[in-house]
């Protein structure tokens, strides 16, 4: 069966899941970050070597500044409480986004949970927090100009645009690329999520919200993704070709 190596999600629903219980927002991001426990433990049972979630983005701050400040504490939370199972089930866990509007104790718990785990193999989990695609692809431009302006004597010839190899310098460039997106909450966008890697990524949309998201909604989503074609540009018959 055709599993993907990496996986991201789109982790979308907690307002209305709690709305539909007439609870206050902040109750469906708990219980959001329970959902984590449960899709990580999945991916390590599946020996999916990629997760990366989209837990809050560049437009998120324009949200009410109490909902801003729930996330952050939930956020916070979530790294103290959790940081020991996941280093024992062997989990290296990356942050990607511009940290640099967090205050200095998250921006503290990020980088001391990211170095006890940085020798982790089994399952590489990275949350993208205050994360844009398009800041990712405007921060990776700048790396790669910084580098060329320190030793290039030529700084005229500019190359072809096929020859700007950005990879190396976006946030995961650690990691393939994602084959599968999952996006809960009925929802079908990309949200200004990772838009330079999900160029060939399956895309699977759900109406389940995300607090609902549960091991078994995971299992199905695989399932649909076992039985797509990927042919990247070729044809069906030259992959399939190749594949047998
Ligand atoms: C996703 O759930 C969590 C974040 C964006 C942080 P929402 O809070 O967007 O939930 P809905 O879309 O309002 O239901
Ligand atoms: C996408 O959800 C961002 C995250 C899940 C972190 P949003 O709820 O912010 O997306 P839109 O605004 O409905 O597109
Ligand atoms: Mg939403």
């Amino acid at each position: 069966m055709q599993e993907p190596q990496h996986v991201a999600m789109i982790m979308d629903g907690n307002g209305r899941w709690a709305k539909a219980r007439f609870l206050p927002r902040v109750a469906g991001h708990a219980r959001g970050v329970r959902r984590v426990r449960d899709v990580v433990e999945c991916c390590i049972e599946r020996n999916i070597r990629f997760l990366t979630l989209f837990a809050f983005s560049t437009e998120n701050w324009k949200r009410p500044e109490e909902e801003v400040s729930d996330l952050m504490g939930l956020f916070a939370s979530a790294l103290e409480g959790e940081i020991n199972k996941l280093w024992r089930n062997g989990v290296r866990l990356r942050v990607i986004g511009d940290l640099g509007r967090f205050s200095p104790r998250l921006q503290t718990l990020i980088a001391s949970a990211e170095a006890r785990t940085a020798a982790n193999e089994r399952l590489t989990l990275t949350v993208a927090a205050n994360y844009g695609g398009q800041w990712d692809i405007q921060q990776a431009f700048r790396g790669w100009l910084r580098d060329r302006l320190a030793t290039a004597e030529d700084i005229q010839s500019l190359p072809d645009p096929g020859d700007i190899d950005l990879r190396p310098y976006l946030s995961m460039g650690y990691a393939p690329d994602p084959d599968l997106v999952i996006r809960t909450g009925g929802e079908q966008r990309i949200s200004n999520f990772l838009l330079w890697q999900t160029a060939y990524a399956e895309l699977y949309f759900t109406d389940t919200l995300w607090p609902d998201f549960d091991g078994r909604a995971m299992g199905q989503a695989l399932a649909w993704f076992a039985q797509r074609e990927r042919r990247f540009g070729q044809t069906g018959q030259q992959v399939r070709i190749v594949a047998c």
